[in-house]
């Protein structure tokens, strides 16, 4: 006998899950946890623990993100993070085909006899979703309208039929999985970003059920201030009062957000200036982290944001020092603690 005997001995999957992918999540010690944000977590506890998943839909800055982690850390199971991106496909949340694995044995003691083995196994790359599913995990799907409707219709039969089906690309079990009871799925969304012209998306929204948030109260906004910076709360107290008077200038009142108020109080720490009219740093820091925010606020074709600005930083601060020679300005039970 001469040539090539090829064998193909087997045909089989091998899933490839990702094990470092998952993160336990637990609450930093600069969390800040009013009771505003005390009552979003309950909410979202009680749907969760009955066996629903939530989705937090607001604007962009209004603590979406954190929510979600927070609410996931008091389920207490392994999370996978995912983010929405128009690129995705439903293959990268559920998994791939990433091809054939081979091996060859050629036997070649006997020259007349060439006997070639080789083994087929088509490799399955679990994606995140898959792994989400099977162990049980919280899956946090950050921005999830991002991604194109029909990468999202995987999540349809998984909310509904606790099912996960897989391609025909999987060549060993059924196709189809079975979701682990602990599953759940928290989404995060902002509406402005939903022209809700996407049918799927909304059969989506019809399976979760969703918590609007709106802006932090003003006690919340200082107190996260604070805690991510490090400034006084007197200083968290004038930025955030800015940031909030600005947000009532212009047509979208969602900005400037919380995330501007953290960078000004950061630089303002870092650079050892103080929230007054009269501090130089305050003053080009606020123009330059505040200005973008309004520029579409225009008088006779010119912008009119840095006058803006200008304007409420003067009346902000001249309010806190009128305040505080009054006892005002401050949350309630914060006075003393300047
Ligand atoms: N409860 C909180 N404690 C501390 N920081 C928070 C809290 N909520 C929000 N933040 C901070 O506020 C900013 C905006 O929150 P984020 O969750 O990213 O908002 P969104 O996802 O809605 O855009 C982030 O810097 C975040 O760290
Ligand atoms: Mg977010």
């Amino acid at each position: 006998m001469s040539g090539t005997e090829l064998k193909i001995a087997s045909i089989e999957t091998e899933v490839i899950t990702p094990s470092d992918d998952n993160i336990v999540p637990e609450p930093g010690d600069r969390f800040v946890c009013t009771p505003h944000v005390e009552e979003l977590t309950t909410r979202a506890m009680a749907y969760l623990e009955v066996g629903y998943s939530v989705h937090f839909s607001g604007a962009a800055g209004t603590g979406k993100t954190t929510l979600a982690f927070h609410a996931a850390a008091r389920l207490g199971r392994p999370v996978i993070l995912v983010h929405g991106d128009d690129d995705f496909g439903s293959s990268d949340l559920i998994g791939r085909d990433a091809g054939y694995k081979k091996s060859r044995l050629v036997d070649n003691f006997i020259h007349s006899v060439v006997k070639t083995e080789e083994e087929m196994r088509s490799l399955w790359v679990d994606n995140r979703l898959t792994t989400a599913c099977r162990d049980g995990y919280t899956l946090i799907y950050d921005e999830f309208t991002r991604s194109r409707p029909e990468a999202n219709n995987v999540l349809l039969s998984i909310l509904e039929e606790k099912i996960l089906n897989l391609p025909s690309l999987r060549r060993t079990g059924e196709g189809y999985l079975e979701v682990h009871p602990s599953f759940r799925a928290i989404f995060t969304s902002n509406p402005e970003e939903y022209a809700g012209v996407h049918k799927t998306q909304d059969a989506l929204m019809d399976r979760i059920i969703t918590i609007n948030v709106d802006h932090y109260d003003r006690g919340t906004e200082i107190e996260i201030t604070r805690a991510k910076s490090g400034v006084s709360r007197r200083d968290a107290t004038v930025i955030v009062d800015i940031v909030r008077e600005l947000r009532l200038v212009g047509v979208n009142n969602h900005r400037p957000t919380i995330r501007a108020a953290i960078a000004i109080a950061r630089v303002l720490a870092h650079s050892g200036a103080r929230a007054e009219e009269n501090d130089k740093i305050f003053q080009w820091l606020c123009r330059d982290v505040l200005s973008a925010d309004t520029a579409k606020v225009t008088r006779g074709g010119h912008p009119l944001m840095d006058k803006k600005v200008g304007e409420v930083i003067r009346k902000v601060c001249n309010n806190n020092t009128v305040g505080r020679k009054a006892g005002k300005g401050l949350p309630p039970d914060k006075e003393g603690a300047l």
